[in-house]
């Protein structure tokens, strides 16, 4: 179902004082403020047991940062859905453009992984946009375009309600620069019209669509209040309590 999402993806940041402390903020300020959007958090996996602990009601939803495509094994490093269904997270990032940069991952890697957190009933939050590169050479609409049908146009259309999408241009995230609530529009738009091409526009209306990419407490409403625009996923901002409280009231009026 549609909803309105703010999610932070915290990266490899804070030690486990600082993360329970910016847990334990974020519980009091879901106790104490209605919030417009659902709320949810992408702590390093080290975290995750604590944070579904401290969220135990579900005011905050637990998310991994990334996951296995495969279901269990000699695999260095890695953490399974079957893993994250067993702590009850609610979900996995999947696809970040830092795991695509740094870990080579690819869309059809994506795609497995997509599969393998939906399998488990985990909610994944698929991860693309283009780079500075393809957007100066106007191939942003076509690169978005390509990653979306490798990775996600494999399922059944009950299955890709099921999805989160959020698109996050690489040269907008962690560099200050943000793409302009038009821009960023643009392409949700042309997501979610590529999902009607595909699965029919009731089911494309279903699906939430995240931007990313230097959301701050000045933007948010401004970003958020795009018609195909569904909240954001929060990196560097997520990480204070004060800036990550004033994005989540982008969608109070
Ligand atoms: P940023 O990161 O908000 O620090 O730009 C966003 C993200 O990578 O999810």
């Amino acid at each position: 179902m549609r909803k309105n999402i703010v999610a932070g993806n915290w990266k490899m940041n804070k030690n486990v004082i600082d993360a329970q402390q910016l847990m334990a903020q974020l519980l009091e300020y879901k106790k104490e403020n209605a919030t417009n959007c659902e709320v949810w958090i992408a702590p390093p996996a080290l975290y995750l047991m604590m944070a579904r602990d401290i969220f135990e009601n579900n005011e905050v939803g637990v998310f991994s940062q990334d996951m296995s495509e495969f279901a269990a094994g000699a695999y260095t490093g890695e953490i399974s859905a079957d893993m994250l269904q067993s702590i009850e997270a609610d979900g996995s990032i999947i696809g970040h453009s830092e795991r695509r940069q740094y870990h080579g991952e690819t869309d059809a890697a994506c795609n497995k992984k997509v599969k393998a957190a939906l399998d488990k009933g985990l909610i994944p939050v698929y991860c693309n946009g283009e780079t500075l590169e393809q957007r100066k050479s106007g191939k942003h609409l076509e690169v978005v375009k390509a990653q979306t049908e490798e990775a996600l146009f494999t399922l059944s259309a009950e299955e890709i309600k099921k999805v989160v999408i959020a698109y996050e241009p690489v040269w907008a995230i962690g560099t200050g620069e943000t793409a302009t609530p038009e821009q960023a529009q643009e392409i949700h738009a042309h997501i979610r019209s590529l999902i009607a091409a595909k699965y029919g526009q009731e089911v494309a209306d279903e699906i939430s669509i995240l931007y990313g990419g230097s959301v701050k407490p000045d933007n948010a409403k401004e970003i958020f209040s795009q018609p195909d625009i569904d909240g954001g996923l929060i990196g560097g901002a997520a990480l204070k309590i004060e800036d990550f409280s004033k994005i989540i009231e982008g969608f109070n009026n």
